[in-house]
């Protein structure tokens, strides 16, 4: 279906006004880019055009050698003198109502934002985030071979890691630091990858005008593993070290929740004055070691709890996000996103680790007093932060761990089988500079990507949450003033707190019921500004009493959670949120109830958010059927 995604053409990009000023430096001694092929001081790339060059135009390009800027302005010609017109995305362009995978152009089509560049007391940060350029005898993106009887690399925990392997680390990150930013190899380049792919870098091949994004849909999980492969095998290479593997932050786990100590402290040795090559300078100082990261943390105060409390809190939202909230591929990896779909309004949910634990260590680790919480805080920065690569390491993490649970109480712990997330594709710089087109299907097994992380407890997985409510029928209670979904006006506000009835489909299941289908709630549609951070909480029956309900009770839910993303202006966009019922209705007791009650409890940036869809359903189980 994808074939024109293997042989894609470099295509080419007309010039415009708009104009992007650069900080490009000449690289005397890149092996990759020769000085006839640097970008010029102005780039103009804000226009983008996917242009296929005609054969005959292909012919001469290749006869004179051409670099590829001097391709765009000759194309550009073209364009002007309407030869290209006629051939204009024809080569690509599919059929909108036939679904397709998402792939992803050649990167010659990136678009640098035009917003441009922050400077954070002398650091510099910029949306402006495309990849440097291939030389011009490249004229395709190649799939990339699997490695094949290579040494496995193991990926240490972070917080246990030895002094071998930490110096290892260290070098690698500095050899890495110490490239010149126009090497694809470079810190700087690497961390511009995750603001391309989510910050409107590329447009989707074949639909121009249709941005590629990787977060809020089923491409979070396999997009930001091919990432860190990506980025592992170039640490390796620059020590020469082919076992090596990224440290995971295992914030799962109560001996791993502090940021991992070697990220801290500017300077590694003071005699010498050697940097330390994992320090950043943009995170919130109040939660360097020994604070406890908080999976609930709202970016505004975190609740009042004790350690221990910090720490089962945090042991049962994992519960609640690998377990009760993920019984299937759909809910686990996120909803459908496939060509021609416009990621800012995609109205279905995302996965519950991605909006919850992953979403709140970035906002806990990145910087409140920055204009935009960097680097964590925000998606363009996230990537500058060494210590994005050692949280995202554990996301992955998640997913391995998600897959292995074996036995009847997961039977649809599986990766998506729709060919359209199967086919879905990347494309990276690899450890030796070749670029190279990666698909989902291939990182499925992650065996075939040769590392393996280091066992780990898990102590989550015996911290399903208790009711505290029992037997309470609270429907009957609190009917009073709230109104049932049916008589509710959709969208609702989340300015205040939003309760409403839902109706159940049935009642009374039983165990093997609820073997055979998943009941789910869904809160979809939901509207927001995605310049801001947004959380809101949802609760299942939870009475006013007197006392709070938190993560540690089952009637909490789960929540919904949005790291901003930099665009420069306001962005409206949409997405949602699905929590599981099955154990929490048991561990309430309200099994028997014809209405659950769902409370909606806006934390932080919901003053604009608007929910469309509050609704309950039972899905099949896939394994059962
Ligand atoms: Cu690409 Cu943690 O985000």
């Amino acid at each position: 279906m994808a074939s024109f995604a293997t042989s894609s053409t470099f295509t080419a990009i007309p010039a415009t006004t708009a104009t992007t000023t650069t900080t490009t430096k000449r690289l005397p001694n890149s092996p990759l880019f020769s000085t006839s092929h640097q970008r010029s001081k102005k780039i103009h790339r804000n226009f983008k055009v996917s242009c296929n060059i005609a054969d005959n135009n292909e012919k001469r390009l290749e006869s004179e050698n051409l670099t590829l800027l001097e391709r765009h302005n000759l194309d550009r010609r073209n364009l002007l003198l309407g030869l290209g017109a006629g051939g204009l995305y024809t080569t690509v362009n599919l059929p909108a109502a036939l679904a397709a995978p998402i792939t992803t152009p050649d990167i010659s089509t990136c678009k640098a934002s035009v917003d441009g560049f922050f400077n954070l007391k002398d650091r510099v940060r910029t949306n402006a985030c495309c990849p440097p350029l291939p030389p011009p005898t490249v004229k395709s993106v190649k799939k990339h071979v699997l490695p094949k009887c290579e040494p496995v690399r193991l990926r240490p925990a972070a917080h246990r890691v030895t002094p071998e392997y930490l110096d290892k680390y260290q070098r690698a990150m500095a050899a890495m630091r110490a490239l010149p930013d126009e090497d694809p190899h470079s810190f700087v380049q690497q961390a511009k990858i995750h603001c391309a792919y989510c910050n409107g870098g590329y447009f989707q091949e074949g639909y121009p005008n249709k941005e590629l994004q990787v977060h809020n849909c089923w491409l979070f999980f396999p997009f930001h593993r091919w990432y860190l492969y990506f980025f592992e095998r170039i640490l390796g290479k620059l020590i020469d070290d082919p076992t090596f593997g990224l440290p995971y932050w295992n914030w799962d786990n109560p001996s791993g929740m502090s940021m991992p100590a070697f990220f801290e402290g500017k300077i590694l040795d003071p005699n010498t004055r050697e940097l330390n090559p994992a320090f950043d300078a943009f995170r919130n100082v109040e939660h360097l070691p020994p604070a406890i990261l908080d999976i609930d943390f709202n970016n505004a105060a975190s609740a009042d709890f004790t350690c221990v409390q910090q720490i089962g809190s945090n042991l049962s939202l994992m519960y609640k996000q690998m377990i009760t909230n993920s019984p299937n591929s759909a809910t686990f990896f996120g909803g459908e996103y496939k060509a021609g779909d416009d990621p800012i309004s995609l109205q279905n949910s995302k996965g519950p680790i991605e909006s919850g634990v992953h979403t709140a260590a970035h906002i806990w680790v990145g910087n409140p007093r920055m204009p935009n919480n960097e680097d964590m805080g925000n998606f363009y920065s996230s990537g500058w932060d060494p210590l994005f690569y050692t949280h995202h390491a554990n996301v992955d993490r998640m997913w391995k761990i998600w897959k292995d649970l074996k036995g009847p109480e997961y039977p649809d712990h599986t990766e998506p089988t729709d060919p359209d997330w199967l086919d879905a594709s990347y494309v990276f710089y690899d450890e030796n500079k070749e670029l190279v087109r990666v698909y989902n299907k291939d990182c499925v097994q992650m065996e075939n990507l040769h590392y393996e992380y280091e066992p780990s407890p898990l102590p989550w997985l015996k911290s399903r949450p208790i009711g505290r409510n029992k037997n309470s029928n609270v429907v009957p209670k609190s009917f009073g003033n709230v109104k049932k979904v049916e008589e509710t006006k959709f969208p609702v506000k989340l300015d205040k707190i939003v309760k409403v009835l839902v109706k159940r489909p049935t009642i009374n299941r039983s165990k093997e019921d609820k073997k055979k289908a998943y009941e789910l709630l869904y809160v979809n549609d939901i509207k927001l500004d995605g310049e801001k951070f947004v959380k809101f909480d949802v609760f299942v029956n939870d009475v006013d009493d007197g006392t709070p309900c938190s993560p540690l009770d089952s009637e909490f839910a789960g929540s919904f959670s949005q790291l901003a993303h930099y665009h420069g202006n306001k962005m409206l966009m949409s997405s949602g949120v699905t929590f599981g019922l099955n154990e929490l209705l048991d561990d309430i007791q309200a099994e028997s109830d014809e209405y659950i009650l769902v409370t909606l409890v806006p934390r932080t940036g919901c003053e604009d958010v608007t929910v469309g869809v509050i609704k309950v359903e039972l899905v099949p189980s896939t394994a059962s059927g």
